[in-house]
């Protein structure tokens, strides 16, 4: 795919279509301005007369363009112009290129940036307007026997106005198109079903990454053997009643200059199929715990991302793969297991069997001595009932972590919302026969599920993002999301500006 970007005279623009954003109020924007100059008020003369209605993400092919070098226009509502922001912006994008996709074009050129999106310049747009591409682009129909024809789409040009900075309006295109390779990867993944997506096919898929990434990313994988050996027993026991063998991935990414930085860790639950073990779920939409996985496959898009931008720092991935199976030799309610930290667990829900992985793998982090660790986790129904599907819950145990992942989560439009961790809460984790229970009843579900995995988490930064709301949809247009790997990269790549900001002072 590429991604050119153009600075000639929108009028004079020779390509199959030409993308122009229309605010409903009429006024038109620069480009659009230009164009209907040069078309006889080609599109000021259907904003009049109603033929184009500029409701937001609403969108009309022209399939004539007198006076113009381009063969078609195609309109894009942009909705009210005081409501204009991030949001909106995208589902424009999205709008935009999922037309572009599916009309009989290999090239088209997009005049997105001049949407003004507050507070967000020209880089910013580049990149998402990259991103929203690849997204459209995004098929998964090796199942079907006569897939959907594939997008033809070859190249979007972005037209900018000389006063548009082309390098940094390349550089975002460059991330916008990485993280759409990354998020595309993520939701591969997550929709592939239970029976191909194993802890050992995640464990392919990462030594694969690294392959394919020239020289970024080295990988490890523990085997049950090397688990055991380890002493992550809580991990296995997870996986002890199924007949696919755990998994353990370790993936490294050394970008910074000082190989001796402390790299920054993300932590994957990847249960590769939850049917809640022993304590077995009900049986409606149990299909949807295939998604299970999907914190470590966006441990895997972000590596993905990372080995494409190449930003200078250190990043670890552990990715603590299994599946949660009943069966005779299966993790009873009431089992009394030791965890890799030593302290024991009783498992009172054997569906509660996310944290399990993840307190070893938490564990595991420790010998990396690292920066900040944020673990990825489609924990609990409970986030679902809190915060539903727009929001990731977040969770930390250090403000400063919180914030700076609240901050990546608005520039990448990938958002996460605070939740509480306070000490108030750790009591309902309380058992009479271990150290703690892997459950803390009903109430604020979410949080007791974060507080266990905090009491894994005392060496270091840590924050937790539940994405149980946010890692899939469900119903007619079922399909995982690929978040929060826009979130999990920005806050990567702006952990290297840090790293720039203190070697300058
Ligand atoms: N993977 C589920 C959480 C989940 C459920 C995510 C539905 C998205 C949709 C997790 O392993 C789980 O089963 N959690 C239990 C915890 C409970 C037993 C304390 C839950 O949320 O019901
Ligand atoms: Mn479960
Ligand atoms: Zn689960």
């Amino acid at each position: 795919m590429e991604f050119p970007v153009i600075t000639i005279e929108p009028a004079k623009v020779e390509t199959a279509c030409l993308v122009v954003p229309v605010f409903k109020d009429g006024d038109l924007l620069p480009t659009a301005a230009k164009l209907d100059d040069a078309s006889e008020r080609l599109i000021g003369q259907l904003i009049e007369r109603g033929d184009f209605d500029a409701t937001l993400a609403n969108v009309q092919v022209i399939p004539f363009a007198p006076g113009l070098a381009a063969d078609r226009l195609l309109l894009v509502g942009l909705g009210e112009r005081a409501k204009c922001n991030e949001g909106s912006f995208r589902k424009v994008l999205d709008a935009a290129l999922k037309t572009l996709v599916r009309m009989p074009i290999d090239e088209a050129v997009v005049a997105l940036s001049d949407v003004p999106v507050p507070e967000r310049e020209n880089v910013w747009k580049a990149r998402m307007i990259a991103e929203a591409t690849r997204r459209a682009q995004y098929r998964f129909d090796i199942f079907k026997s006569e897939p959907a024809p594939a997008s033809r789409l070859e190249r979007v040009g972005l037209l900018i106005d000389e006063s548009g900075d082309a390098a940094t309006t390349e550089q975002g295109l460059h991330i916008g198109n990485a993280l759409g390779e990354g998020i595309n990867l993520t939701r591969t993944l997550g929709n592939l079903p239970g029976n191909i997506c194993t802890p050992r096919y995640l464990a392919e898929q990462a030594e694969q990454l690294g392959k394919e990434s020239a020289g970024a990313l080295s990988v490890e994988i523990l085997d049950e053997e090397a688990l055991e050996a380890l002493g992550a027993r809580t991990l296995l026991s997870v996986g002890r009643g199924s007949a696919e063998p755990s998994r353990l991935i370790v993936l490294h990414y050394r970008g910074a200059e000082n190989e001796q930085d402390a790299p920054h860790v993300l932590v994957g639950k990847g249960i590769t199929f939850d049917t809640g073990g022993i304590s077995l779920k009900p049986g409606a939409d149990m299909d949807e715990m295939k998604y299970d996985m999907c914190g470590a496959a966006s441990v895997l898009g972000t590596f993905k991302a990372l080995a494409m931008i190449k930003p200078k720092l250190n990043v670890i991935g552990i990715v603590a793969a299994a599946e949660n199976m009943p069966d005779a030799r299966a993790t009873k309610p009431g089992d009394i297991i030791k965890t890799l930290k030593g302290l024991t667990v009783e498992i009172l829900n054997t569906d509660a069997e996310g944290r399990l992985v993840l307190c070893d793998a938490l564990t595991y982090a420790e010998r990396f001595e690292p920066a900040s660790v944020i673990d990825i986790a489609t924990l609990t129904g409970a986030m679902v009932m809190a915060l539903g599907n727009h929001a990731t819950g977040l969770f930390a145990n250090d403000d400063d972590l919180a914030l700076d992942i609240l901050d990546a989560g608005e520039t990448a439009w990938d958002r996460a919302w605070h939740m509480p961790l306070w000490d108030e809460y750790q009591s309902q984790l309380d058992s009479n026969f271990a150290d703690l229970a892997n459950i803390g009843g009903r109430p604020a579900g979410a949080v007791t599920a974060a507080c266990y995995l905090s009491r894994f988490a005392d060496k270091y930064p840590w924050a937790h993002l539940d994405i149980a709301g946010t890692a899939w949809i469900s119903g007619k247009e079922k399909g995982a999301t690929g978040r929060p790997v826009g979130l999990l990269t920005q806050y990567l790549m702006d952990r290297e500006q840090d790293a720039n900001v203190s070697d300058e002072a």
